[in-house]
């Protein structure tokens, strides 16, 4: 963070600011008063646009009175959701490699998180159901996948999300979804669908959540502002819970909110756009280098490659910062099945991803060739 003229290709974020209609809406929120307390569950009209957006966008029916919270953050959502349905002791089965924050939750609600690494087979990452059926005792509670995932841009497919939600019901498990980059996604047909949700093969009776952002689609990760779907028993304690933890999410930046989803389609197609062309750019230049494989990512912003002989990528992330002033993110920090990898943001400019390119092919056939 110290070091001048990094080209920063470790975080979690665009480099693009938040669209100037969202901040025009903030400010006349201000201007209209919304500056007092509101519902702990969130605006009722926020509720209620994001119910369309699901019916619009995912073929999903949801109550936006009993199953819909708002919450100050993506990783808040996260936070309520988890330490609703675990107690002291329980296990939660985490897919991993997999963006720390959840088990790390999982933790300090004095719970124990396992993490259960997806399969890369032939190139494509896939869920290992006979792992996840090994690392099942009698106090696991809770499955908790991402998808699109942080830090593999891997999609669980319709069929993948069928056989988790399978598996849960059977052993009567909460399955949490993390759908945070659910709009950045470039598997369909047309860019700007998203990413199927579990939510259309969930009944609404189903022990099932998703947590999810305005962070990623937005841009607006610094305004904190997030949602959790939920069964309604769960739904209605995480909306008692945020009464404890932040009351609600700031009432004008809730109104920012409206205005993203209102108006939000031309901005994120755009970005869209942009984003393959960035990933397209990172595969090409990634796959030229000998030694690294990758596999093609569906959906985020990040590509996950595997450096061959690489065992210790903190270490590797280090040096390569020191010598090349790219910094990367070591796999590592992803747990299970993250060693031996780096996680790159091609989020950025072309301008930043052309030289960090170039960089490490250089860094590796110096150093590591
Ligand atoms: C997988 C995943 N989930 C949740 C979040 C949280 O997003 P936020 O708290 O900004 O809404 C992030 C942010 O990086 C993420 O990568």
């Amino acid at each position: 963070m110290k070091m001048d003229g990094v080209l920063k290709l470790y975080f979690g974020e665009s480099n693009l600011p938040t669209p100037d209609y969202i901040k025009r809406a903030a400010a006349r929120a201000l201007e209209e008063g919304y500056t007092f307390y509101t519902e702990n569950a969130g605006l009722p009209g926020l509720r209620q646009d994001l119910a369309d957006y699901y019916r619009r966008l995912q073929g999903v029916a949801l109550d936006p009175q009993s199953e819909i919270v708002v919450s100050a953050s993506g990783v808040q959502a996260l936070n309520v959701g988890i330490r609703c349905v675990l107690n002291p002791g329980d296990e939660a089965l985490l897919l991993s490699p997999a963006w720390p924050n959840a088990s790390a939750i999982v933790r300090m609600d004095n719970a124990v998180p396992v993490d259960v690494p997806l399969l890369l087979r032939r190139g494509l990452y896939r869920i290992d159901f006979d792992a996840l059926r090994a690392a099942l005792t009698p106090r696991t509670r809770l499955l908790v996948y991402t998808s699109p995932s942080n830090p593999l841009g891997w999609v669980a497919t319709e069929d993948e999300q069928a056989e988790l939600l399978g598996f849960a019901r059977r052993h009567d498990l909460w399955l949490l979804a993390d759908e945070v980059y659910d709009r950045l996604y470039y598997g369909a047909a047309e860019l700007g669908a998203p990413a199927p949700s579990i939510l259309r093969q969930a009944t609404r009776g189903d022990a099932v959540m998703v947590a999810h952002s305005f962070s990623k689609t937005y841009c607006m990760t610094g305004w904190r502002l997030g949602w959790l779907v939920a069964r309604r028993d769960v739904a209605e304690r995480a909306t008692q819970l945020n009464e404890f933890i932040i009351s609600h999410a700031a009432s004008f930046i809730q109104r920012a909110a409206q205005a993203a989803i209102a108006q939000g389609e031309d901005e994120l197609r755009r970005m869209l756009i942009r984003l393959k062309e960035n990933r397209d750019f990172c595969l090409a230049a990634l796959r030229q280098i000998p030694g690294v494989t990758v596999p093609s990512p569906d959906g985020a912003f990040y590509v996950f490659p595997r450096i061959d002989g690489l065992k210790d990528s903190f270490a590797f992330c280090w040096k390569l910062l020191q010598e090349t002033k790219v910094g990367m993110a070591p796999g590592v920090a992803f747990g299970s099945g993250g060693e031996g990898s780096v996680r790159i943001c091609y989020a950025a400019e072309r301008a930043i991803l052309e030289p960090a390119m170039e960089r490490l092919a250089r860094f590796l056939s110096r150093s590591w060739g």
